[in-house]
């Protein structure tokens, strides 16, 4: 079916070794600037504040359904210059993508995601194309201008590569994040007072909590040379599962490793973005995000409590975040 499909879609970056990684990450790099990210920081207050206003005279919301399962998609897709009526599509695609890589689906739920990945893939290179065509004032549209500018180390099917990547890699993890933050916080409920006190912690907290509870907690890789990782000798081309998770809460590098403390001086040593050359490109917008929604949200419902749950998560290797985080507070 993907044969059929034309499905090209190959890794934007990921999975790709120097000097690829290199050239293309180079490129990349000169659309996805500082500059680019912070511009997005009044779209992103504006679609929180928004959004919490639709349930907060409510008394009470899940905070997955209601708050962040379309924010960090929407945020992308803004940066991606996608309309807002696409999301629906690019979510389940995008969902069809990591169950086709992460989960463990049936031959015949593998079907229908194939099915997905063809329709997704198609949409990126029909949006690299137009934006060739005609460049916009958006992250493929600045790519569009360096190639139009006449830089073509990278070509238009790596372009949509690198799209393709993104509109993945862009939200789910940012919206688990979301989701680990607020249940973590309100699970440890002075930590969370002490935010709304003095949200100049937000951004520390966020470190707190990518190293706390990451989203991405594996990550896969193969060995390239023959290495020796605690006595265990792993050799070339072995699959290894590497446990960004536990790193993180290794208590020779963070005492008390497993408390959650959102003023931990050495919080942004985790390894929830990864490490070296392949250091997530977006996480400075995931951070940007965060700390927008948990202004708003400390800010707006201060007395916010979670109700009696318990929390299930979706089975994958390497995506985490719970399923609901419902939440009550007091209506004035
Ligand atoms: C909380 C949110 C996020 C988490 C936890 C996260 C996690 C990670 C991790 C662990 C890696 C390293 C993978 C590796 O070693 O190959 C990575 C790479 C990457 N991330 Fe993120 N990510 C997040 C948000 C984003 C966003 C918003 C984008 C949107 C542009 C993004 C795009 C990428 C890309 C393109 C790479 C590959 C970089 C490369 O190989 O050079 N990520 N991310």
């Amino acid at each position: 079916m993907l044969d059929d499909g034309h499905f090209q879609g190959t890794s934007g970056l990921s999975a790709r070794q120097p000097p690829d990684h290199t050239r293309i990450r180079s490129f990349v790099n000169k659309a996805f600037t500082p500059k680019r990210v912070a511009s997005m920081e009044p779209f992103i207050r504006e679609l929180a504040v928004t959004t919490i206003s639709r349930f907060e005279k409510d008394g009470q919301a899940d905070l997955v359904t209601q708050l962040s399962y379309d924010l960090p998609a929407l945020v992308i897709f803004r940066l991606l210059g996608i309309p807002d009526q696409d999301v629906p599509d690019i979510k389940e695609w995008a969902l069809s993508r990591v169950l086709m890589n992460f989960g463990n689906p049936s031959e015949q739920e593998q079907l229908g995601h194939a099915g997905n990945l063809v329709k997704y893939w198609q949409y990126c290179v029909e949006l690299v194309n137009s934006r060739l065509q005609h460049p916009t004032d958006d992250l493929p549209g600045d790519m569009a201008r360096v190639f139009n500018s006449g830089d073509h180390t990278v070509s238009t099917h790596e372009m949509a590569g690198l799209v393709y990547g993104m509109l993945t890699a862009g939200h789910e993890t940012t919206t688990n994040l979301l989701w680990n933050s607020f249940r973590d916080l309100l699970t440890h409920r002075s930590q969370w007072e002490a935010l709304v006190a003095d949200p100049a912690r937000i951004p520390n907290a966020i470190e707190e909590m990518l190293r706390f509870a990451p989203s991405v907690f594996t990550w896969k890789r193969k060995v390239k040379r023959p290495v020796t990782v605690a006595g265990v000798e792993l050799p070339v081309g072995a699959n290894v599962l590497l446990l960004l998770g536990s790193a993180n809460h290794d208590s020779e590098h963070f005492v008390d490793g497993d408390e959650l403390d959102i003023t931990r001086k050495n919080a942004r040593d985790h390894l929830a973005f990864g490490l070296g050359i392949h250091y997530c490109l977006g996480a400075p917008l995931a951070r940007l995000e965060s700390r927008v929604v948990l202004e708003e949200l400390t800010r707006r419902l201060p007395n916010l409590r979670l109700k009696e749950q318990e929390f299930t998560f979706a089975a994958n290797t390497s995506f985490r975040g719970p399923d609901h985080v419902l939440v009550q507070w007091e209506v004035e």
